[in-house]
Formats: structure tokens, sequence, C-alpha cells
């Protein structure tokens, strides 16, 4: 038996450890460093319909334990994802799931429709959640929205459906309980969390987007605390990500109630970091005398 294999409604992983979209490109970047076989799975930068050139520069900033990015879903656009990447991607022996954002219902709805026409997707992750695209949250900060995409897209495609959900909102489990309601398979928490920085002296902010998506270990905690929260009221599996970067994070992500995880930031400055955590991961659920790593999940007492 694999005892870290898990299983998030239709979408059954060989591990808990996936690598966020954004903070992997294509993975063709990362080939000189990981292994992708051992991986739970890869998602790659998101996919819009059309291509999209993204917001202007400067677009990343170091920030005290942390990373503002104001990136503008910069990408080539689905049918060039389709013929560049996705065949490369779908050989690496590992689970891949695509992430998508569109403009409307409609973009979300077509782009799951034209995705299930390849064999081997394991999933398609939503992000209702960019704060750098005018429009790109607002699907996630809306219950009756967010619930709307994440329909559509179960009714056109048949692969598993994740929303990946903003963090700025007054409750995200209000979100997460519309998406579980609408059928999502799963709900990855959370997205970066919008922020500034600014360069007092030019009285300047410092993003050419003038606002940005925190990511990296600043925002840990408050991912941590909302997938407590999503998984103490609302019955669907939940991927945690937010400043993951050691094993220590992924486990208490795991007993606060998360089935699967995603390394995002820490890939900028470790690129192998998440081998490194799957073997680490497999030694835990050893020497916690368990057989299957189900047995950690959600075992947080309060
Ligand atoms: O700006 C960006 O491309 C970020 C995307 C995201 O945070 O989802």
């Amino acid at each position: 038996m694999n005892r870290l294999a898990v299983q998030l409604n239709r979408l059954q992983l060989a591990n808990p450890i996936l690598v966020a979209s954004g903070t992997f490109g294509y993975a063709r970047e990362a080939q000189a460093y990981i292994d992708f076989a051992t991986l739970g799975g890869i998602i790659p930068k998101t996919i819009t319909p059309q291509p999209r050139i993204g917001n202007p520069p400067p677009r990343t900033i170091e920030t005290s334990s942390g990373l503002l990015n104001s990136i503008g879903l910069d990408n080539d656009g689905l049918e060039q994802f389709i013929e560049k990447h996705l065949d490369y991607l779908l050989s690496l022996n590992t689970s891949i799931i695509a992430n998508i954002a569109g403009r409307n219902v409609d973009d979300f709805k077509q782009m799951a429709a034209r995705l299930n026409e390849f064999d081997g997707l394991a999933a398609l992750e939503l992000n209702i959640s960019c704060p750098n695209v005018s429009g790109g949250v607002d699907f996630g900060t809306n219950p009756k929205l967010a619930a709307e995409v994440v329909g559509s897209v179960r009714d056109a495609c048949s692969l598993p459906v994740i929303a990946k959900l903003t963090p700025n909102v007054t409750s995200v489990v209000e979100i997460a309980a519309a998406a579980a309601e609408a059928g999502a398979d799963a709900v990855s928490l959370v997205n970066t969390f919008q922020g500034m920085a600014v360069d007092w002296r030019r009285r300047k902010p410092i993003l050419g987007g003038v606002l940005g998506g925190l990511s990296g270990p600043a925002i840990k905690p408050l991912a941590l605390r909302i997938v407590w929260q999503v998984a103490q009221a609302v019955d669907i599996p939940i991927i945690g990500v937010g400043g993951i970067a050691c094993i220590d994070d992924v486990m208490q992500f795991i007993v606060a109630g998360a089935t699967a995880v995603q390394i995002g930031t820490a890939n900028f400055y470790n690129p192998g970091i998440a081998n490194q955590l799957v073997g680490e991961l497999s030694e835990i659920v050893e020497e916690q005398g368990c057989t299957h790593i189900s047995e950690l999940t959600g075992s947080l007492q309060t």
C-alpha cells in the first residue's frame, strides 16, 4: 500500500505534495533540479483563453519573509499551452493539474471543454483568486459567482475540479461552502494576500501594477488559520498553500485539515524542495506510527 496516496473526491494523487501554479513555470524550467515522478503533482502557470502580456515591471519585490508579485497572468494563451507545453507535461509521469482563469463564466466553460479533449490531465484548478488582474478575483469574492463558475466547469468537462480561493474576503468559509455545494472536488486555500510596497523617497509604489499578491513564510500563519477554519465548517478536501517551506510546515497544514499541500514561493530559492518534502513526509508517517497519511489529516486538537 502507498501510505502517502491521497484521494480528493475524484482526484487521486500519489502523495500530497504538489507544486503551486506560478512558481514552477511549465515544468521544463525545473527539470535540472527535480525528479518530477516523485511529486504528487504539478500545477503549471495559469492559462487564459487568449495570450496576456501581463503587468508592467517591476513585477516582483521581496519583503520581510515574503514575496510580492504583480505578474498579471502573463501567459501565451490556451492554444499555445496545448501546442507547446501539454505533451511535455503529460509525459512527466506525475499528475498534471491545469490552472485556468477567464474573464467570465463562459471563458472558464470553454477552456474546460477544450482541455477535456486531451487524455491524461488529472484535474483543473480554477484560478478565481488572482489579485493582479482587473476582474480577476471577482468570482472568488462572491459565493454566488464562485458557485456559478464551478458548476459550469463541472458541466463542461469530466475532470475533477479544484477551486483556488482568495483570502481577501471576510469569510473564506462562505466561498468554500459555495464551491463545495456547486460540485468542486477540492479547494486550494489560499492564493496570495493583497499587499503593496512603496519607495517613499520617490513617492512611488514599487510594483508596476501598484498592488501585488503576498506569498511566502510571511503568510503561513494566515493561510493555516484559513485552512483550519474551512476544515471545521465545510465538508470538502482542502489543498493547503501559503508559505510552506519545510516538512514541519507541511505537517502543520495536514493536521489542521489539509489533505494535500502546494509548495509555492519556496520553489524559487530551492527548486528541488518538493522532492525532499515527499521523502521527509514518508519518514514522518512512519515515525508517527501510522500506516497511512490520512490518520494524521485533521488530527489537530483544540
Ligand atoms: O499576477 C499573477 O499572475 C498572479 C496570479 C495569481 O496569484 O493567481
